[in-house]
């Protein structure tokens, strides 16, 4: 067994053994080398690690920025990278894939039988007319077929726009819509602490407010009796079994440059946000960066225990693990179920070598107490992640000691949809501070600064900014160009620089320290929601004539949500309504989303232009001092 880490004062050294045996070994000599020649970096990373049909005549194109391009006038696809180059290898035997279901039924897909899969399902795929450019939405459990039909998707060049399971009806149908799929990917139902999610419920729901949906594909998961449209929706398995499935199905030559998927995700203001992301730069990134800061070896199970319907299933459950060739564990439901040491259970079961979920599931599993984790074998494990919220420091030190038994450095790593891949993270090699997502990636550069875009001191808050292109960032809002310059670009268009809409510290040894959202993003248990999409979820019922929503911070789940509502005349305020409301976000945008208290008010902080003062309201409910309120109207 390996060594404890070394602690000294609130610093975590790696061990010797650590440090030799991770695929790098000295941060600082990697960091300087990407900041001495950005192309030349990633140039050399693309050419070494990947086969691509054509090479690049530029490794990055700055010519109309912020609109950045990578890799232009290669020719690749992501897909082939992923499964077909490791039909030619010994890989090919390898279990691509470890499948635990809620219930305990169990799959493995090694990489050939992925790819058999996989390239069966996109000759379907195709003979349903779907094409290069294509939008395709999917929305299912967790689940092996989710993750052919991404592939499937990318193999024959059509963008997944994959929507979480636990979103509902208002909130698949706006991204039906917005993508304009023609055709939808789902299951009768997903397993969830015992229970089923009826998603092709949903599913036809939501397409009935679309009509620009001519199909929907149906995995059986769960077997109860569903609706199927006649002409409309299709089995999953009926389509599988036909002759035109054919597992020798080519994969389509795109530009590096061609879009990979979109995922929608919340903005500060109106719709969520089309996040396109492309064949060539995600893959370049979300790859290296997972064999970097995860020092992914050939012998790893690793387990990203991520929805894929996030960016964090999208980059670390499917591309980057299969991009590797690595093998990666899934399991389909709650971590609590049927006892609170599942999870544990799993880890030791499958000789789990790498953990990466998020603060709120670890302060979940916390409650239940030391002896849920001691009843099992960990000793497995040898390196831990952290992503999506700020870890606290208490939460950080039970998973280090509780289930990394101090032996296992861990990996906060800090990054958005938008960015695709880890951004600012510790790598094995580098010392760890609890709570801290450490240093910048090589080739990434950021800084904490004020309004006018100067550094400021030590320790003190400001905005986060990365100054300069990453491969794997965003490309675009899909449908809004416009959009995408003025959210991320506009605040520091002098500098160039990219905002992410964090706000964080940077200590006396350049570690960054996130500390939350600048914005009108709320992060509950990790996952992003905007406020205004809850407001118009509020806002859809008849009772309600204007609503405001806020986060509020919450021991277990980073945040929880507040509704506010006028009534409309005609309605009066009660628990009953109240409940209902709460009730109705919850059918609308999901059980994620649902309000914890929906209050009753005859007014709403504004500023004159009409507003919404959401900090106002926060300040209020937490009794502090509202600040600065000269554009509140009267
Ligand atoms: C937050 C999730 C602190 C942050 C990958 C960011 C984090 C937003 C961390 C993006 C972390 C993510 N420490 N905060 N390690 N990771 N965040 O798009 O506010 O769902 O802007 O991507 O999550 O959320 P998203």
């Amino acid at each position: 067994m390996a060594e404890k880490q070394q602690m000294v004062g609130e610093v975590y050294y790696p061990t010797p053994e650590v440090i030799t045996q991770a695929h790098i070994k000295n941060y600082e000599a990697v960091y300087a080398e990407a900041q001495a020649d950005l192309a030349a970096f990633w140039g050399k990373i693309a050419a070494a690690n990947f086969e691509w049909f054509k090479p690049w005549e530029t490794v990055l194109d700055e010519s109309n920025a912020p609109f950045y391009k990578w890799f232009t006038g290669a020719k690749v696809n992501i897909v082939h990278n992923a499964l077909d180059r490791h039909q030619r290898t010994a890989t090919r035997n390898k279990a691509a894939l470890i499948f635990e279901g809620e219930a305990g039924d169990t799959r493995t897909y090694t990489y050939q039988q992925l790819h058999y899969e996989v390239s069966k399902f996109a000759s379907i795929l195709r003979s349903m007319g779907v094409k290069k450019g294509d939008r395709v939405t999917i929305y299912m459990g967790r689940i092996p077929e989710l993750m052919i039909a991404m592939l499937a998707c990318a193999k024959v060049g059509a963008m997944h726009s994959v929507v979480y399971g636990g979103f509902s009806t208002e909130a698949l149908h706006g991204r039906i819509e917005d993508s304009q799929s023609r055709l939808v990917i789902t299951c009768d139902g997903a397993w969830l602490r015992g229970e089923i999610v009826p998603l092709k419920n949903i599913t036809d729901e939501a397409v009935n407010r679309s009509p620009v949906v001519e199909n929907v594909i149906v995995v059986k998961r769960t077997g109860q009796d569903v609706h199927m449209e006649h002409g409309r929706d299709h089995w999953y398995h009926d389509l599988m079994a036909l002759d035109i499935a054919n597992p020798n199905a080519s994969t389509e030559v795109m530009d590096a440059e061609d879009p990979l998927f979109i995922l929608y995700t919340s903005g500060t203001t109106g719709r969520p946000k089309a996040i396109l992301h492309t064949h060539g730069g995600y893959m370049v990134g979300t790859a290296t960066t997972l064999k970097w800061v995860f020092d992914i070896k050939p012998e790893d199970v690793w387990w990203c225990a991520a929805d894929p319907g996030w960016i964090t299933g999208h980059s670390y459950i499917v591309y980057a693990p299969l991009l590797l060739g690595a093998t990666s564990f899934m399991y389909e439901g709650a971590p609590t179920h049927p006892y609170p040491d599942r999870w544990w259970q799993l880890i030791a079961k499958y000789r789990v070598t790498i953990l990466y979920t998020a603060p709120t599931a670890i302060r979940g599993l916390m409650r239940f107490g030391e002896a849920w984790p001691e009843k099992h074998d960990l000793s497995s494990l040898r390196l831990l992640g952290s992503v999506g919220e700020p870890i606290n420091p208490e939460a950080w030190k039970w998973y280090y000691r509780v289930i990394g038994k101090e032996r296992c450095p861990i990996m906060d790593t800090w990054w958005q949809t938008e960015t695709g891949a880890f951004m600012i993270t510790p790598m094995p090699c580098v010392p760890l501070k609890p709570g801290s997502g450490t240093r910048p990636f090589p080739g990434v550069e950021v800084d904490v600064v004020d309004e006018d875009g100067n550094s400021v001191k030590a320790n003190e808050e400001g905005f986060l900014v990365i100054k300069n292109p990453w491969p794997s960032m965003l490309r675009t809002i899909l449908g809004d160009p416009d959009r995408y310059v003025q959210q991320y670009w506009s605040r520091y268009s002098e500098q160039g620089w990219y905002l992410p809409g964090d706000s964080a510290r940077k200590d006396e040894d350049g570690y960054i320290w996130i500390i939350g959202r600048i914005d009108d993003v709320i992060k509950v248990s990790g996952y992003r929601l905007g406020t205004a999409e809850i407001e118009s979820a509020l806002v859809s019922h008849p009772a309600v004539a204007e609503a405001a929503a806020i986060g509020i911070p919450d021991e277990l789940r980073g945040n929880i949500i507040k509704g506010f509502v006028i009534l409309r005349q005609g309605y009066e305020p009660s628990d009953k309504l109240s409940h209902e409301l709460r009730d109705h976000v919850g059918h609308e945008m999901g059980p994620i989303a649902k309000p914890s208290t929906v209050d009753f008010v005859t007014s709403l902080p504004k500023t004159r232009s009409g507003k919404i003062m959401r900090r106002v309201l926060r300040a209020q409910v937490l009794g502090q001092d509202v600040g600065d309120t000269s554009t509140l109207e009267e």
